[in-house]
């Protein structure tokens, strides 16, 4: 298929005129811009620079005014407009081609759709909420609108595909790098994808691909992080977080999305020259989960519990079955923390 030779805008994505009217209104914060000077200058009526400024509104936006009297920005917002991402990616591969979307069902999705249609490494898809955002293992992934990160980006790496999956713990490292240079929190990571805060999940990978038996064609990886939740659905509330319920204050979500792609831009070109090594053993150095912890394992033929003994030189978890003396690598399934088991157990020694 024929390669994209400029950005075209995607169907659905952000009208530039949109990124236009939001950044009049932040270079002239605090006074009113007359509705007739914004017509003009982005090129549209009167009465559509009012319908923008009510989508705008219900982004959490804060626009004061009316079309008689004008708009102004009451507060420069954290919304991650491509214009401004562009220019603070100067440099970055991941600065080039950014598809910003205000609602999209799931941007691995549009990932998926570009990486088919020949969209180059690099492309970024980015969306202020997700109607349909995936998670790991068929879970979905709760997107609300305007307060958490939501991106993927578009990978063409000449590696195999059992080293695909390396990617995820990869980007669980820039994650976490990115977030601590953000905030002082303690973190951790739980193989292979989440990112945690005091045993809750504060981000997490989804990687998908493409790929022939031995060579990979395109990867995806997309991140999601909770950056400025006031509260969660209840079915979510006992083991999702974010940034802002542990830091006590909204952080910026513009700041962190350009940390996070440039530690990944980093991380990524040492991935590519280096080989996986170091993934792993970084991932093992700040992973306080890959080591000693009571974990249960579900794959599609067993379940079992077990203690985890660090990670295999392909990057795979080891877990040393309950009353068996080999650890085994987990492949495929899931794993997790079995905390009841050690409650138990700790009640029981002190029982003593
Ligand atoms: C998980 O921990 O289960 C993975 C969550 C991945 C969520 C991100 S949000 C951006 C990208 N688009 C999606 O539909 N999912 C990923």
């Amino acid at each position: 298929m024929a390669k994209r030779a400029v950005q075209q805008p995607l169907p659905g994505t952000t009208d530039r005129r949109i990124a236009a009217l939001l950044n009049l209104l932040a270079e002239n914060a605090t006074i009113v811009v007359s509705g007739a000077r914004i017509a003009r200058e982005i090129g549209v009526s009167r009465s559509t620079v009012w319908r923008w400024v009510n989508r705008l509104r219900e982004l959490g936006v804060r626009v004061k005014g009316e079309q008689h009297t004008g708009y102004f920005l009451e507060k420069v917002p954290d919304i991650l407009t491509p214009d401004t991402l562009r220019q603070r990616l100067k440099g970055s591969v991941f600065g080039k081609r950014i598809h910003h979307f205000f609602k999209i069902d799931s941007t691995n999705r549009v990932a998926m759709e570009l990486g088919h249609s020949g969209e180059p490494e690099g492309t970024v898809i980015i969306a202020e909420e997700q109607t349909a955002g995936r998670g790991r293992a068929g879970h979905s992934w709760h997107s609300e609108r305007a307060t958490g990160i939501y991106v993927t980006v578009l990978l063409r790496p000449k590696i195999s595909p059992v080293q695909a999956s390396l990617l995820t713990m990869m980007a669980g490292l820039s994650a976490f790098s990115a977030i601590r240079a953000q905030s002082d929190l303690k973190l951790d990571l739980k193989w292979p994808n989440d990112i945690l805060i005091g045993g809750k999940k504060v981000g997490g990978i989804l990687t998908e691909m493409h790929a022939e038996p031995n060579q990979v064609r395109f990867v995806i990886v997309g991140i999601g992080i909770n950056v400025n939740q006031e509260k969660f659905p209840a079915d979510l509330s006992a083991i999702a977080t974010s940034l802002r319920a542990e830091t006590g204050r909204p952080q910026s979500r513009l700041e962190l999305l350009v940390r996070l792609l440039r530690q990944f831009e980093t991380d990524y070109n040492q991935f590519v020259v280096n080989g996986p090594e170091s993934v792993i053993r970084n991932f093992e150095t700040v992973s306080s989960f890959t080591r000693g912890e009571r974990v249960r394992v579900t794959n599609g033929v067993e379940a079992f519990g077990g203690i985890t003994d660090g990670l295999s030189r392909e990057g795979f978890l080891r877990v040393r079955p309950d009353g068996r003396g080999e650890s085994v690598s987990i492949i495929a399934g899931d794993v997790t923390l079995d905390r009841s088991v050690v409650v138990v157990a700790k009640k029981q020694r002190n029982d003593k």
